[in-house]
């Protein structure tokens, strides 16, 4: 075998960023938690400065900057030796909620790593690992992530994509929010359609703890109600909308949940089922958001499914004609992509 040098450096650069991005996450992380990145946010700092202010040491801090410079996630000034965020680095580390926030994402990559040894694991024994069996930073990472999208797109886009749900929810309707995880959707829907009730469920307790937290912090507590139950065995009836949210494919059954969604949804009910964006085709998935997503469901989607009853193990890439054939098996006869975004499918099935 011949090795062509130039086509070895050419990968050889490409690693040396991708390790580089590894190595930064877990600075990431450091910086997040330690108000580092906001604090920048603020203006140009020294180490100096900057420490004082987190009430960090400054031998670590003068490190973590010059990693953080290094990677091009703050500027530096060699003249007056400071650093500082720019609007844009702000966005993406500093501004909590921004639609681009990514320290959120770091964590729910952190979880990743943390359970490698169990995944490597069920590699040999091809059993599941749930989504309870990860690292809590998880659970938080995912609603410190999914959130701002929500908030972005939910309630402005998504909804209005659906045949007249908007109309029903503005009236009032009865909404379930299944595998609801920390109940980030079900909140932004509360707080957008007061005369309508939202009841949100998820199999793991910790996660419906919290989201009756956040919804009593977020004072819509009196139009939401969480409880544990999963996808296939969820109480109520008559229920004007069920959303899934980025859950379908973490679910053992996603045949038997479609079909208690049909048996609990009004007769004019409307599902919404958003999914990871994926081409019907592995080979158009072979792309930047295509690798972060077939990373995921190798570490926590595929093993979720499998920990569960059926076992199908769709995967955070099935793509849209996949989950047609799921939702129709389930006794859905209409089935749609409402809408989109680089990140999500937006599918609506109706009965
Ligand atoms: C990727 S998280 C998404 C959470 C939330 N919908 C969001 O968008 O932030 C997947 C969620 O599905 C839940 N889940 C997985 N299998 C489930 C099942 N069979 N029934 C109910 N919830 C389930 C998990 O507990 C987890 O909260």
């Amino acid at each position: 075998m011949t090795i062509n040098e130039a086509k070895l450096n050419e990968f050889v650069g490409k690693m040396v960023g991708d390790m580089g991005a590894a190595m930064t996450g877990a600075l990431m992380l450091v910086g997040d938690k330690l108000g580092l990145y906001k604090e920048l946010a603020k203006g140009a700092l020294t180490s100096t400065a900057l420490a004082e202010r987190t009430g960090t040491a400054e031998r670590y801090v003068r490190e973590w900057l010059a990693a953080q410079a290094a990677a091009g996630y703050v500027e530096y000034d060699a003249a007056k030796q400071t650093y500082t965020l720019s609007p844009e680095q702000a966005m993406v580390f500093a501004e909590e909620g921004s639609p681009v926030f990514m320290p959120g994402f770091a964590e729910a990559i952190a979880a990743v790593w943390r359970d490698e040894p169990k995944i490597t694991d069920a590699f040999k024994s091809g059993k599941g690992v749930g989504w309870h069996e990860h690292d809590p930073c998880l659970f938080r990472g995912t609603e410190r992530f999914f959130r701002p999208g929500y908030a972005a797109h939910l309630v402005e886009h998504w909804l209005p994509a659906l045949d007249g749900v908007v109309e029903k929810l503005q009236r009032g309707a009865r909404v379930a929010d299944v595998g609801c995880g920390h109940g980030a959707s079900t909140i932004i829907m509360a707080q957008a359609f007061p005369r309508s009730r939202f009841f949100g469920f998820d199999y793991h307790a910790p996660s419906i703890e919290r989201a009756k937290q956040a919804a009593t912090e977020a004072g819509v507590a009196d139009r939401t109600g969480f409880e544990v139950a999963p996808a296939k065995s969820y109480p109520g009836s008559g229920y004007d909308l069920v959303a899934f949210f980025d859950c379908l494919h973490d679910m053992g059954d996603p045949v038997g949940a479609s079909r208690h969604v049909r048996e609990t949804l009004a007769p004019d009910g409307s599902w919404l089922i958003v999914e990871p964006f994926a081409h019907d085709e592995l080979s158009d998935n072979l792309n930047p958001i295509g690798r972060i997503f077939y990373a995921a469901s190798t570490m926590i989607c595929t093993p979720a499914s499998l920990s569960q009853e059926v076992g199908l193990g769709l995967g955070a890439q099935a793509g849209e004609r996949r989950l047609r054939e799921v939702v129709t098996q389930g006794g859905f006869t209409r089935f749609r992509r409402a809408t989109e975004t680089p990140f999500n499918l937006v599918l609506e099935a109706r009965p």
